[in-house]
C-alpha cells in the first residue's frame, strides 16, 4: 500500500491531520494500535482553546461540540480560604469549551470514515524507515499479517509511548524533561457541577480542580503522591478531601453523587527536540507532554497539526518544501510557552512534598498577586485561552 502521508495514531493529533488533509485532496493512511471502542473511551482532558474550537468548525467537526459543550468565560482561583473570579472573556475577548477529548476524537473519527479517510485499527506500527531516502516505509500488523505501507512523509502522532520519536538518530535528538512529585487523582461523578465555572483550589493539603463534563457530571482531582493507587481512595475519602481543600465558602457547596470512574495520572513535563529528522514529523504527545494544570496537551496537538498541515499543503500544492524547515521552530516557540504555563500553574497551586513554611507563604502571596492584579489577571487569561498558533 503507498498513500503520500502516513499518520501513526488516532488521537486528536492523527485525526486532525487526516481530516484537514482530506480537505486539500491528500491521500493519508491512519494506522492506530487499540480499537475503535477503545479510543473513544479513554477518558483524558476536556478543555478546548477558543483557537482549537475555530479550527474544529472550519474543518467541519464543531457541529456537536457547539450543542453539547458547556462555554466558559472565566474560572476561579481559591487559596487563602478565598475566592477569586477572574474573567478570562472580559480579559480577551475570547472563551474556553469544556468538550471531553475523547468526544472530540468520536466526532474526528465520523468525520473521516464519512468522507472515506482509511483509519484502520488494531494496526500496530513496528518499525519505520527511509527516512533519509527517496520513501519512508511503516512496517505494521493489521488483522494478524505483518503489512508495508510506503509514503512520502509520516506523521508520528503515535503519543508519548509510541515508537516514532525513538527512530529519531539519539546523536540528533535531545529530550527536556522534569518530573513531578505528585501526581492527580481523577474522578468523574454523577453530580452536577459544584460551581458552574472551574475552580483551582490551592490547600495546605494539596491542589484540588473541579471541573465537569456535562450539567450532571462533575470531573474532580486531587493532588497526590505520584504513585498513589486509585483503589486506596473509599468514594467516601475522596469527597471529604474534595471539601477540605475547596474550604468553606458562602453560597458554594460541594456536590456529590456516584463516582463511577477514578484513576491516577503521573505529571510531567517533556520537550523533544527536532520534531523533524528527514521524512519524519513528531506533532502531538509523541513530541512533548505537559502537566494537566493548565489543560495545554490538546490544545498542542491540534496547533502542531495546525502548522504541519500548513507545511504539508504548501509541499503538495505549491512545490515549496520551506515550511518543512520551519515546523519545528515554529511549534516549538509555542510549545515553549505553554510550557511554561503549565508547570507555572503546576507550582502555584500544588504542595511540593518538601515545601517549607516559607514556600508555603510566598506561594500563597504569588496567588494575591495574580489574583489582584489586572496586569496579572490578564497575563494568566491570555495564556489559559490559549496564544496564536504561529508566533
Ligand atoms: N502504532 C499505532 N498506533 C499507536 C502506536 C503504534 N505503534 N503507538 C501509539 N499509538 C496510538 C495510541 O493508541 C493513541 O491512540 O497513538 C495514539 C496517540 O494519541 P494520543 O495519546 O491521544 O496523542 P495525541 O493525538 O498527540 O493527543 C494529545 O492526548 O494524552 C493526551 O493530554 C494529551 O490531550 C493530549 C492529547
Ligand atoms: C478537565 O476538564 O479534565 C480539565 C480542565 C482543566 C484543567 C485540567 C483538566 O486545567
Amino acid at each position: 500500500m503507498h498513500t503520500q502521508v502516513g499518520i501513526i495514531g488516532a488521537g486528536p493529533a492523527g485525526l486532525l491531520l487526516a481530516r484537514m488533509l482530506h480537505l486539500q485532496g491528500i491521500s493519508c493512511v491512519v494506522l492506530e494500535s487499540r480499537s475503535r471502542p477503545y479510543v473513544e473511551s479513554r477518558i483524558r482532558a476536556g478543555l478546548l482553546e477558543q483557537g482549537s474550537v475555530d479550527l474544529l468548525t472550519e474543518t467541519g467537526m464543531a457541529d456537536r461540540l457547539y450543542k453539547e459543550a458547556m462555554v466558559h468565560e472565566g474560572i476561579e482561583l481559591v487559596f487563602d480560604g478565598q475566592r477569586h473570579r477572574i474573567d478570562i472573556t472580559a480579559l480577551t475577548g475570547r472563551k474556553v469549551y469544556i468538550y471531553g477529548q475523547q468526544e472530540v476524537v468520536k466526532d474526528m473519527i465520523v468525520a473521516n470514515l464519512a468522507a472515506g479517510v482509511p483509519i484502520l485499527f488494531e494496526a500496530q506500527a513496528s518499525e519505520i524507515s527511509g527516512l533519509e531516502g527517496e520513501r519512508a516505509t511503516i512496517r505494521y500488523t493489521h488483522e494478524g499479517k505483518e503489512e508495508v505501507l510506503t509514503c512520502d512523509y509520516i506523521a508520528g502522532c503515535d503519543g508519548f509511548h509510541g515508537i516514532c520519536r525513538d527512530a529519531i538518530p539519539p546523536q540528533l535528538m535531545r529530550g527536556h524533561d522534569r518530573i513531578y512529585p505528585f501526581g492527580w487523582l481523577g474522578i468523574l461523578a454523577d453530580a452536577p457541577p459544584t460551581k458552574d465555572e472551574l475552580l483551582y483550589c490551592r490547600h495546605d493539603n494539596g491542589f484540588a480542580l473541579f471541573t465537569m463534563r456535562s450539567p450532571t457530571v462533575s470531573r474532580c482531582y486531587i493532588q497526590v503522591p505520584p504513585d498513589e493507587n486509585a483503589e486506596n481512595w473509599s468514594d467516601d475519602q475522596i469527597w471529604s478531601e474534595l471539601e477540605t481543600r475547596l474550604g468553606k465558602h458562602e453560597g458554594l457547596t460541594l456536590s456529590t453523587g456516584k463516582i463511577t470512574q477514578k484513576s491516577v495520572t503521573a505529571m510531567r513535563s517533556y520537550v523533544a527536540e527536532p520534531m523533524r529528522h528527514g521524512r519524519l514529523f513528531l506533532a502531538g504527545d509523541s513530541a512533548h507532554i505537559v502537566p494537566p494544570t493548565g489543560a495545554k496537551g490538546m490544545n498542542l496537538a491540534i496547533s502542531d497539526i495546525y502548522v504541519l498541515s500548513k507545511a504539508l499543503v504548501a509541499f503538495y500544492k505549491k512545490n515549496d518544501a520551506s515550511l518543512f524547515e520551519t515546523y519545528g521552530p515554529t511549534c516549538l516557540r509555542r510549545i515553549w510557552r505553554a510550557q511554561h504555563f503549565s508547570w507555572w500553574m503546576t507550582s502555584m497551586l500544588h504542595n511540593l512534598p518538601d515545601a517549607s513554611p516559607f514556600d508555603a507563604k510566598r506561594q500563597v502571596a504569588e496567588l494575591y498577586t495574580i489574583a489582584t492584579s489586572k496586569a496579572g489577571q490578564t497575563l494568566l487569561a491570555e495564556n489559559y485561552v490559549g496564544l496564536p498558533f504561529e508566533m
